[in-house]
């Protein structure tokens, strides 16, 4: 009789470890899903006031980037936006792609000034014709070059195109500095896109 008794009391305390369990898990997933769909949202999100700038690549990719990590007339270095409070790296799109780049004191235009910090500037990194990464610079000129088509853009003036397909200038994102370090002041100015996909991106 005792035995049986036993028996029915560890039955029962199974029953509530399980039904416990599973009331746990009913308020647990909700949450984690809500968790992750936020954080799902704030990689996807474009460029926020105050997010760091980090490396987009290479040894150093996730790290903040330090102003002095620029250096002048230096090839542009590419970085993505980050939530300095939850430390989370919008790279959800390549759209959040951005270039650094460095240029002498005398070099930058107004407007463009105004935007950067310590003649750093920062613009996206998608060409507006078919949306190629920007990926070269040219010592001598100082500018940038697309290495689909050829457009070049002026980075002391707006990214401005200087020549090639390219139908507009690259989007700017003004720059400050927060303890040393690249930090966005605001979203975009301008359009940050391309006009025509390219099933062929080196095709004319
Ligand atoms: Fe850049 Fe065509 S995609 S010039």
């Amino acid at each position: 009789m005792t035995g049986n008794v036993e028996k029915l009391t560890r039955t029962a305390m199974r029953r509530r470890d399980t039904l416990k369990a599973v009331v746990g898990m009913g308020l647990w997933v909700p949450t984690v899903l809500k968790s992750a769909e936020a954080d799902q949202e704030a990689i996807d999100a474009p460029p926020q006031e105050n997010d760091l700038l980090v490396f987009a690549y290479g040894d150093r990719e996730g790290q903040t980037i330090a102003s002095e990590s620029i250096a002048i007339h230096a090839p542009q270095t590419f970085a993505y936006p980050m939530d300095p409070a939850t430390r989370i790296v919008r790279n959800g799109s390549r759209l959040n792609q951005i270039l650094l780049v460095r240029l002498g004191p005398d070099q930058l235009k107004n407007d463009t000034r105004l935007r950067s910090v310590e003649n750093i500037v920062a613009y996206s990194a998608v060409c507006s014709h078919t949306g190629c990464d920007v990926t070269g610079w040219d010592d001598e000129s100082h500018r940038f070059k697309c290495p689909c088509h050829d457009s070049q853009f002026d980075p002391a003036d707006g990214a401005r195109v200087i020549g090639g397909p390219a139908p507009w200038q690259l989007a700017s994102l003004p720059l400050k500095l927060v303890d040393g370090k690249l930090a966005v002041v605001g979203a975009f100015v301008g359009r940050v896109g391309f006009q025509q996909p390219s099933s062929d991106p080196f095709g004319t």
